[in-house]
This record gives C-alpha cells, sequence and structure tokens, in this order.
C-alpha cells in the first residue's frame, strides 16, 4: 500500500458506531438505539448540515480523557493499516465546551493518544464557523495556554453564510502565536469563499476547494503558490458536493497541475478510510497509479510537519 499523509482528518468524525455504543454504556448516557447496525442506518445524508446535525448529536457520548484518548488511539491504528505515514488532525473544541467538557479534557486525551498513536500525528483546532467569530476568539484564548499541543488553526461546520472574512481578527491572533492556518472553503460555498480565505485568513492549505475549478484565475493562484487542496472524494459523494464519483472533478483538478491531496474528512460517516478513497478513485474513476502516486506526494509536500515519510518528507 503506498505511504502517504492524512491532512483532512476529523477526528470527531472517526467515532464507529460500535464506539458509539461502547462509550454510552461507558458514560450511561441513554441512545435512542444501542445497535451500531441502527445507528449506522440513520447515516443517509442529502447536504452539510443533515450530516453536521447527527454529527454533533453522536458527540453526547464523549465525556471523559479516556473517551478522546480511545477516539484517537482507534483512529492512529486505522491509519496505520490504510498506509498512513503521518496524521495532521482536526478537532472541535466547541462541540464539546458547548456541552459542558472543558478543554483540558479534550487535550488532555487527543495528546496522550498522539503521543502513544501508531503513525505519528498533530493535531490542528478548528473554529465552528456557525458560532460565529467572537466565541472562536474566545476559544483560542483559552487554548493558548495548550499551544505546544497543537500546530494550528482550521474553520469548519456549516459554510455557506459564514463566509471566511468574518474570521479575519481571529486568525491574525492564531498567525502572531505562530500557528499554521487552514480553511474549509468551496466544498458547498463558492470560488469567493476560497479567496477570502487566502487574502484574508492568509491560509496555507485549502479544505475541499473544489469549487475553486469554477473560476480560472483563483485555479492559477492555487497552482503558482503551490497551495495545497485537501480533497475528500467520499465525503462529497456522500454530502452530494457532487451526484457521484464519476463526476469527480479531481482528476481534472490534477491535470491543472494543483497541489492535490486525497484525504477521508469523517471516515465514520462517510463509508471509508483514505486508502479507501484512493481505492475508490483508481475503481470508480479509473485513475492510474502514476496519478494516485502523485496525489501521495503531494500529501507529504503539503504536510505542516515534515520528516516523516519513508524517503524523508518532500
Ligand atoms: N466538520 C466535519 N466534517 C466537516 C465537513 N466536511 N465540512 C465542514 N465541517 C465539517
Ligand atoms: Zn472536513
Amino acid at each position: 500500500m503506498r505511504p502517504k499523509a492524512e491532512l483532512h482528518l476529523h477526528i470527531e468524525g472517526t467515532l464507529e458506531p460500535e464506539l458509539v455504543v461502547e462509550l454510552a454504556r461507558r458514560n450511561r448516557v441513554d441512545l435512542p438505539s444501542f445497535d451500531p447496525e441502527v445507528i449506522r442506518a440513520r447515516y443517509s445524508f442529502t447536504d452539510l448540515r443533515s450530516f453536521l446535525d447527527v454529527y454533533y448529536e453522536n458527540l453526547a457520548v464523549l465525556r471523559t480523557e479516556a473517551d478522546f484518548y480511545d477516539l484517537a488511539t482507534a483512529y492512529l491504528r486505522r491509519a496505520a493499516g490504510q498506509g498512513v505515514r503521518h496524521a495532521e488532525i482536526f478537532f472541535d473544541p466547541q462541540a464539546h465546551l458547548s456541552r459542558g467538557v472543558p478543554l483540558e479534557v479534550v487535550f488532555g486525551g487527543l495528546s496522550e493518544a498522539v503521543r502513544d498513536g501508531e503513525v505519528p500525528a498533530a493535531l490542528i483546532l478548528c473554529f465552528l464557523r456557525d458560532r460565529g467569530a467572537e466565541e472562536a476568539e474566545e476559544v483560542l484564548r483559552a487554548a493558548l495556554p495548550y499551544r505546544d499541543l497543537f500546530i494550528g488553526v482550521g474553520l469548519d461546520s456549516a459554510e455557506v453564510g459564514y463566509p471566511p472574512s468574518l474570521f479575519r481578527r481571529v486568525f491574525d491572533i492564531a498567525a502572531s502565536e505562530g500557528l499554521r492556518r487552514v480553511a474549509h472553503a468551496g466544498e458547498e460555498g463558492g470560488p469567493d469563499y476560497v479567496w477570502e480565505a487566502l487574502d484574508i485568513l492568509r491560509v496555507e492549505r485549502v479544505d475541499h476547494g473544489i469549487r475553486a475549478m469554477e473560476d480560472p484565475r483563483l485555479v492559477a493562484r492555487l497552482r503558482d503558490e503551490r497551495i495545497p487542496l485537501t480533497v475528500c472524494p467520499l465525503s462529497n459523494v456522500r454530502l452530494r458536493a457532487v451526484p457521484s464519483l464519476r463526476d469527480h472533478i479531481l482528476p481534472a483538478m490534477l491535470d491543472e497541475g494543483l497541489v492535490v491531496t486525497v484525504n477521508s474528512d469523517d471516515p465514520a460517516y462517510f463509508g471509508g478510510y483514505v486508502e479507501d478513497n484512493y481505492e475508490a478513485l483508481r475503481r470508480e474513476l479509473g485513475m492510474t497509479e502514476e496519478q494516485l502516486d502523485r496525489i501521495a506526494r503531494n500529501s507529504f509536500e503539503a504536510a505542516f510537519v515534515r520528516g516523516t515519510e519513508s524517503g524523508g518528507g518532500a
């Protein structure tokens, strides 16, 4: 299996139904069903919002440091089996703070799992854009005592109606703290959201970015500046950002010379981990080994933390 880095992965999106049930029992959380197959059967989404509703609801079972440790440890074990040599992992502190789970519990569990994990990894703190800029700034300030435990900040959750420009100040603060910067843009939002992420938030990678292809000037900018895009094909199909894998614009992005990477986003919900995404591109889109090799090489170039690739980094 080809070695790769995974750069777009929400740790909360790796919560498999079996672990939902195990953690619910451990924490005495009531669930509508304790049958993993019944939980899984609910995972048919019509768009990003309908997915996020289920994703946030399931988080009720995550309560203790041990829960976060077990979640991230399970992901890193699966990632190792998928050829992942390095992972940069998103987490959503506001989705836990809002349920009364303190930051120290989230950081404690996740950072211990990263320390002990089967794959070298780093954490990226994401702001939930639909909770606004003021709360994002509060979260960043509250997280600064844990500054050594994360390498960057990102922007996720419901995209349309929450343009990157709203978050200029919090990204400026992050930059001044030496944090790396990424943002979801161009998943459901248009190319204007990608422009704002680049120009206003000064992001160094764009998460998804598939709608950037609607704007040739933007494509040229991304190509010329070698700004990586973390594309998530199975996610795009399940959230109906594209009608089917066969319609995915990823091969055209590669032909344009963009630094495209392939990632799993929320693998417990979208039917596959990262190698499953590569495999689906091979099977459904007929992508060649040479193309998939290029995508895997891009993933190491696009990583913020280097030197973990077999063969040393770039
Ligand atoms: N949070 C988890 N997965 C996400 C996605 N694909 N887009 C935006 N926010 C997310
Ligand atoms: Zn995502």
